[in-house]
């Protein structure tokens, strides 16, 4: 009886404390009238409708019944969830000075990555430098204009592999090899090196790492929503990511090292990529930029470019197949601009506004990035008569936006004939289409994944016809997504190219 009252007496006690702790965290939150949102549970806030794999449905979900400013508890962190272009453009843009720094995940806080690396620098000398040297001296348009050339070649190796494959009726698995030419296509753009060379034991080895690198950081990490349990790493994810990094920065010093010894003994060899003209700044003015930031900055530029650019790719491919009237529209749209059998180039791009919508279409319907990296809030601010608490975390969820029935007529219809002859763009200008995000913080690699994702989809649409392996499956289960650092396609496509 003792046992059993004492028991009860524990029970009643625990429950008081969570009662109290429960209402006092809602106080907090009701004095400070955050938006509205979901009733949240003590210590585990809003986690458990946000269990399963697509946060970005379930917050488009939430968000019809309570708005499109809505906030969650994610564990202890308080986060604002933005759904709509309206409000996108009020934090992106007219906030944009307080809400221009990203939440850290614990998973970046290895080896120290968030005090070197563009994505995680604050808003800083050292993150201005960095995004400067970006703008004029990497993606640039006559930078980019002066080393198509290296894109062209691997594009041409793209079509010869797939040509093999046209010759035995082989499918092509286009996720896969997306990612392989994305990947030698920024790595001979960065260093002339093909990373995605099966006999190459440096590019298996930076295959394997950009892989591990983003497979471990899109798990879910109870460190970030449970800030006592940062010490603990209970996943192991920060003690993994110092791992993955530290290899692949040995990775990147060791290709730079062979590079100034290249240029000691041969003399100054033009290979006209990122490496020289990165090397060239660090020779001409003192602390611009040096040996290790140039490796660190090469780290950000694969993480960044690779998988957000295939995934892309794979998604179009996707649409063009199941909507083969835009398909052949498209096709039509190549033959008349570049002419059967000629190869497609960069400067074509601005010549096919077909081909352009398709991109967008693309873009608004998957945007790989669904949820914008959280922004975390500088100071206190007031949005629509609500508060967004300093240090709350601010999430932009594009993917919703592009689903919003207010500005889309059919939305979850494929149909890029509603970017002909408009004036929306993917530069952070429309704010109900911004999948490279917008304000100080966007994308800066937006003018080499426009060029890539353009030349590698209109090259293959152009030289082969594509049929489904086994034929069509119902749009629903095949449009499947998997959500992790990027938006990718559940089920890989696989299709048989026949030479035109
Ligand atoms: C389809 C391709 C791509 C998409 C959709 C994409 C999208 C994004 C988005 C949404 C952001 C965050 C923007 C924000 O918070 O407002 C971002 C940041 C960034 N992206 Fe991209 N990106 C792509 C390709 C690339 C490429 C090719 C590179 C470089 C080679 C790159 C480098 C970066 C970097 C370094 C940042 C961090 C910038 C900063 O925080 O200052 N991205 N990207």
């Amino acid at each position: 009886m003792n046992y059993f009252m004492s028991f009860i007496l524990c029970l009643c006690l625990t429950w008081t404390i969570i009662q109290a702790f429960y209402s006092i965290s809602r106080s907090k939150v009701t004095s400070k009238k955050l938006p509205p949102g979901p009733k949240a549970f003590p210590i585990i806030g809003n986690l458990l409708e946000l269990v399963g794999h697509k946060p970005q449905k379930s917050m488009a979900k939430l968000a019809n019944t309570h708005g499109p400013l809505m906030t969650l508890m994610l564990g202890q962190k308080t986060t604002i969830v933005i759904s709509s272009a309206d409000l996108a453009k009020e934090v992106l843009q007219q906030h944009d000075q307080f809400f221009c720094n990203r939440t850290i995940p614990e998973s970046v806080v290895a080896g120290n990555e968030h005090e070197f690396s563009l994505p995680w620098l604050p808003v800083s000398a050292k993150w201005r430098n960095l995004r400067r040297i970006c703008k004029s001296h990497l993606f640039a348009n006559q930078i980019l204009d002066a080393n198509q050339n290296l894109r062209r070649k691997k594009v041409q190796e793209l079509l010869a592999d797939i040509h093999n494959s046209s010759l035995n009726g082989d499918a092509v698995d286009i996720g896969k090899a997306a990612f392989k030419t994305s990947l030698n296509l920024l790595s001979n753009t960065i260093f002339s090196v093909d990373l995605a060379d099966p006999n190459s034991a440096t590019g298996r080895e930076l295959s394997k790492l950009v892989h591990s690198i983003l497979e471990v950081g899109s798990r879910p990490n109870l460190a970030d929503y449970f800030p006592v349990l940062k010490k603990v790493d209970p996943q192991g994810i920060r003690r993994q990511m110092t791992i993955y990094f530290g290899k692949m920065i040995d990775l990147f010093s060791s290709i730079i090292s062979q590079r100034l010894l290249q240029r000691k003994t041969l003399g100054s060899i033009k290979n006209n990529d990122m490496l020289d003209t990165l090397l060239r700044i660090s020779e001409e003015s003192t602390g611009e930029i040096d040996k290790t930031q140039i490796a660190r900055l090469f780290v950000d530029l694969f993480l960044a470019g690779n998988d957000t650019t295939s995934a892309t790719l794979e998604w179009a491919m996707a649409e063009l197949l199941y909507n083969p009237e835009v398909l052949s529209k498209a096709k039509a749209e190549l033959k008349q601009i570049i002419g059967k059998g000629n190869a497609m180039v960069e400067s074509d791009i601005d010549r096919l506004p077909y081909l352009q919508a398709i991109v967008k279409e693309t873009f608004r319907l998957h945007p790989p990035v669904p949820l914008l990296l959280p922004r975390k809030a500088g100071a206190h601010v007031e949005i629509q008569g609500f508060s967004v608490p300093k240090g709350a975390q601010v999430l932009v969820n594009i993917w919703a936006i592009g689903r919003d029935a207010s500005i889309w007529e059919i939305p979850n219809s494929f149909e890029p004939g509603r970017f002909m002859g408009s004036e929306i763009d993917v530069k952070g200008r429309n704010f109900e289409l911004i999948p490279f995000g917008a304000g100080r913080r966007m994308c800066p690699g937006l003018p080499l994944a426009l060029r890539m994702l353009h030349l590698m989809l209109g090259s293959l649409i152009h030289t082969f016809d594509w049929k489904v392996e086994g034929g069509f499956k119902p749009k629903d289960i095949y449009f499947e997504e998997k959500f992790g650092l990027t938006l990718q396609k559940a089920k890989p496509l696989r299709a048989i190219p026949i030479m035109v």
